[in-house]
């Protein structure tokens, strides 16, 4: 599957500072989408998925026919991580709605709209 969404130095500075964690460390990661980055990290760490899981137009052009807009891609999500021994916790919510209230963050890692004025547009365009 050809991704093509994040950058393979995305996924090398994450692993680079993953490394340098404790094996308990905890990693937020906003916007999780097929789990690219989330399996090269979630071995290093508790990694927490924060993503609405809704599959987009955007998505829809990116990987055509793979879901339908609107759609929850949550069990794909779930697919990718545990073919690769790398679950972890799921917070399936909006980020405007989401509120951390887990012990203290290690890393976090922020894949998601750059702008906040972005936000939730996802969603919208689904
Ligand atoms: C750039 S992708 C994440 C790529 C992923 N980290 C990877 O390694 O492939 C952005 C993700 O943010 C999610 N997202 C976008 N807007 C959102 C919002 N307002 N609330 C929750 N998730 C959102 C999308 O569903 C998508 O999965």
């Amino acid at each position: 599957m050809d991704l093509g969404h994040i950058g393979k130095a995305v996924v090398v500075l994450g692993v680079g500072l993953a490394d340098r964690l404790s094996p308990e460390a905890v990693i937020p990661e906003m916007g999780s989408w097929l789990a690219v980055l989330s399996v090269e990290v979630a071995h290093l760490g508790a990694l927490h998925g924060v993503d609405n899981f809704i599959w987009t137009k955007d998505h829809d052009r990116r990987l055509p026919g793979l879901l339908k807009p609107g759609q929850s891609f949550r069990p794909l999500f779930e697919d990718l991580t545990g073919a690769k021994r790398a679950e972890g916790t799921i917070h399936d919510t909006r980020f405007e709605d989401f509120i951390w209230t887990g012990p203290r963050i290690d890393l976090l890692i922020i894949d998601s709209p750059i702008c906040a004025g972005r936000a939730g547009r996802g969603q919208e365009r689904a």
